[in-house]
């Protein structure tokens, strides 16, 4: 069984994949060792069987033991750790849910319902680098995949809405006690059905300019607001997240000497954990519209088509509709008034589960048959 090492399982995702793995058997056909950046030695909480104490995740000779290590800590212990140990002559796989290594020629971004092709290539080649993809992008491609599988995607825009979990588990925090800031600050005239609702919505403005209204994660209120902006500026207008669109796309689909033109606006809304996003698609040629039910509901089984229909958009195409669940939906398929080319669609789905974990215990998966 392949020696694996497991380096922040405690924070949001590390514990999403956790999860996953226990319900997915995985500790089984692995031999697990639980690293920690902070409490070495400490006993390991989890209910796990050969359980040992946690070790240093610093330790690169404990490191270098391992066949395997999957790392949810963070592009800083990324780039502090990997590069000493590749260093050292480490030849393992190396799975990982942060950035830092997701653009370099010899990591592969592991999204494999829609790269599986693209992943086994690489491990036969004997690339041992493998990188979970930005979440919008990685929920895009759930969604929508199938249309670029086919080669049908000229160009697409995606305009998002992308919950609080992407930006990490504190700013999910806040954004709950935003809200509840908010509303304790008019309960009263909420309770009383002859209140002005101007005064209630004034109010609420002077509670979100007050200063002691709770926003240090954003340093901006995000509870009855959005924030047009997500990540660093890359220096040509776009937002660093915008940047990842094309970038990620291309290269999960291989295609990096090719590449599709992806391009669009990413925004931050208060939903809690799923991303997300309308896009407009540019179709290289007018496929008939049942035709592209077909081809979406064949991306892949987590893929759910959702007629364009008002009620089943509004209960099946939501954040609070497919969050908790693998379910990717894409829904508000037709075809725009620019002609039979133009598609609009809109898609939503967990940003920690196939925008995070799932595709890193997948890929373990991968590798422990590739090596058996
Ligand atoms: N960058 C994403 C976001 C999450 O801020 O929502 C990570 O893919």
């Amino acid at each position: 069984m392949l020696k694996t090492g497991l380096i922040g399982w405690r924070g949001m995702v590390g514990s999403v994949l956790i999860e996953r793995m226990l319900s997915e058997n995985n500790f089984r056909l692995i031999h697990p060792y639980f690293f920690s950046t902070s409490q070495a030695g400490s006993p390991n909480p989890l209910d796990i069987s050969d359980r040992q104490p946690l070790m240093d995740a610093f330790d690169l000779s404990c490191l270098r033991g391992m066949d395997v290590i999957i790392s949810c800590q963070g592009s800083g212990y990324t780039k502090q750790v990997y590069p000493e140990l590749r260093g050292l002559g480490w030849a393992g796989y190396w799975i990982d849910a942060a950035s830092a290594l997701r653009s370099n020629n010899d990591a592969i971004i592991v999204l494999d319902p829609i790269n599986r092709s693209v992943i086994d290539g690489g491990l036969e080649s004997g690339i041992k680098n493998f990188i979970g993809g930005n979440c919008t992008v990685s929920l895009m491609l759930m969604g929508l995949g199938g249309l670029f599988k086919e080669d049908l995607v000229e160009w697409a825009s995606s305009m998002t809405y992308q919950a609080a979990s992407g930006a990490g588990s504190n700013n999910m925090r806040e954004l709950i006690t935003q809200m509840g800031r908010l509303e304790g600050s008019v309960s009263d005239l909420l309770n009383d059905p002859k209140s002005s609702i101007l005064e209630i919505d004034r109010l609420t403005r002077e509670c979100v300019a007050s200063d002691t209204f709770p926003m240090t994660e954003w340093n901006q209120p995000l509870a009855g607001n959005l924030l047009p902006w997500i990540d660093s500026e890359v220096g040509n207008g776009q937002s660093r997240e915008e940047y990842k669109n094309q970038a990620e796309t291309n290269k999960i689909l291989g295609r990096c000497n090719n590449p599709i033109a992806l391009d669009g606006l990413c925004v931050r809304v208060g939903a809690m954990r799923s991303h997300s996003q309308a896009v407009t698609l540019k179709l290289r040629q007018d496929v008939p519209l049942d035709d592209v039910h077909v081809i979406l509901a064949n991306t892949s089984v987590w893929t759910r088509v959702v007629q364009n229909k008002k009620d089943a958009s509004l209960a099946e195409l939501t954040p609070a509709a497919v969050s908790g669940t693998l379910q990717v939906a894409v829904g508000r398929l037709r075809k725009m008034n620019m002609g039979g080319q133009y598609l609009s669609a809109f898609t939503v789905g967990d940003q920690l589960l196939w925008g995070a974990a799932e595709p890193l215990r997948r890929i373990l998966e991968i590798i422990i048959e590739f090596e058996s």
